[in-house]
């Protein structure tokens, strides 16, 4: 991954984890909130395992999750899409990784063989943050952030 790649798509760009090569005694990667990662960390995860050269993950965009993505081991391929732009990334370095800001979908694939993706998120699991429609998220893409905070029109006020 080209650490001096720019990141077209909003709501994201690259995260650079502060990192000690000690090799052959081993590589040390850090992560903290608020430093390195733009948001508190509420939830981590990974996946591994990633045995189907096939398998296509994510597909899906957050209404109000952030997430840093990284590829701690081998590498793969992120896809991005704000609603206007698309970018693919490889991530193949354990040190820099892709922030995933809110209303963008993202896919994940071409995983190598000893391929593990962690994950940082900045709040714990909700379903119903998930938009997992991409016509879906396309319509909320399109729409101006203050038409969507808008409250539905109520029958006329009688207060007086
Ligand atoms: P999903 O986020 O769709 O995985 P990916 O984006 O990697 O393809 O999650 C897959 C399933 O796991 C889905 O049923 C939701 C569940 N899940 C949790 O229960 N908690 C979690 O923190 C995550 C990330 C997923």
């Amino acid at each position: 991954m080209n650490k001096k790649l720019k990141l077209r798509v909003t709501n994201s760009g690259l995260l650079a984890l502060r990192h000690f090569k000690d090799l052959p005694d081993g590589n040390l990667f850090i992560a903290e909130a608020g430093r390195q990662v733009p948001f508190d960390i509420q939830r981590v995860y990974f996946i591994n395992t990633l045995a189907n050269p096939k398998a296509i993950r994510g597909k899906h965009a957050h209404r109000r999750l952030q997430q840093a993505i990284f590829c701690i081991s081998g590498s793969f391929s992120l896809h991005l899409d704000d609603g206007r732009t698309r970018q693919r990334v490889r991530l193949n370095d354990p040190s820099c990784g892709v922030l995933l800001g809110t209303m963008l979908w993202h896919t994940m694939s071409s995983f190598s063989y000893d391929c593990v993706i962690l994950v940082l998120a900045s709040d714990v699991f909700d379903e119903t943050d998930y938009i997992r429609d991409y016509a879906e998220f396309m319509r909320l893409a399109a729409t101006p952030p203050a038409a969507k905070s808008r409250p539905l029109k109520g029958p006329p006020s009688r207060a007086r």
